[in-house]
């Protein structure tokens, strides 16, 4: 039998959620901390060294407080940068957010991939890395989005997005070539909560690489598979900033369905 596991789950706001519900659908038994550094967010729109001296003590101060057995950095802005950091730093397991560039690259038929992220993620050295090694053969428009992480933010607080506004986010993925894109990375855990309204708008249909799978597939290869079906814990969520009203407590509920957070 495996052991229930403590897993603390990072990102600088709510997307992290997107990549929580997987990761907890894969391993309901263990106790999940889910930690919003909403008071910095969006990290998108700050400088490399600033995420850097922010995030490192940050993750360190919340391993102190909550011994957890495994983080994961839920967040490709502050993935593409800090993961080395972070091993050096601290001995516990880390699972970071990387662009999802090379299973793109992989299933798309044209071989023409948009890696959709945000600013930071999109001009990292380490996203040119994973082109350079791993998207051989294949045409990577790399699409920096100014809004859309602040976007979904907004919408899971409940607001209504135009349609205008998520569609300027996302116009430069689609590339009018022949062969045309076939396939666009979210690089970016807040992207999916505005999935449903991006593949309305989207002006072709596209497969749509959403990283949380691949992530849970990471996370339970690290601690292993479920192996009882004890109830599930609750689930608790720590923000830096705004604290949590009841607008998002509202929906968040539906979310996670009857299986919703605390709030901490
Ligand atoms: C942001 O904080 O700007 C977005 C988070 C992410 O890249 O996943």
């Amino acid at each position: 039998m495996s052991i229930p596991r403590a897993i603390l789950v990072f990102d600088s706001g709510l997307g992290g959620l997107t990549v929580l519900r997987e990761i907890a659908a894969a391993r309901p038994d263990a106790a999940y901390t889910y930690v919003a550094d909403d008071a910095f967010f969006p990290y998108g729109q700050h400088e490399e060294d600033e995420i850097i001296a922010r995030v490192v003590p940050l993750i360190g101060d919340l391993i102190d407080r909550h011994r957890p057995d495994l983080v994961v950095i839920a967040c490709n802005t502050a993935s593409t940068l800090v993961m080395d950091h972070l091993r050096k730093a601290y001995s516990v397991p880390f699972v970071g957010t990387v662009p999802a560039i090379k299973p793109a690259c992989a299933a798309s038929k044209t071989k023409k991939v948009s890696v959709l992220g945000t600013r930071g993620t999109v001009k990292r050295e380490y996203t040119r890395t994973l082109i350079r090694n791993f998207a051989q053969g294949c045409d990577v428009t790399l699409v920096g989005a100014e809004n859309l992480a602040s976007l979904a933010e907004r919408a899971l607080r409940g607001e209504a997005i135009s349609d205008d506004a998520v569609r300027a986010e996302i116009a430069a993925c689609f590339v009018e070539d022949s062969p045309r894109t076939d396939t666009v990375v979210l690089a970016c855990t807040h992207y999916p909560l505005l999935l449903e309204q991006i593949q309305r708008i989207a002006p072709w249909p596209v497969a749509w690489i959403d990283p949380a799978p691949a992530i849970a597939r990471r996370v339970v290869s690290l601690i292993g598979p479920q192996a009882d079906r004890s109830a599930a814990p609750a689930k608790f969520l720590f923000t830096s900033g705004r604290a949590p009203t009841a607008t998002l407590e509202t929906a968040l509920r539906p979310f996670f369905g009857a299986d919703a957070l605390d709030f901490a």
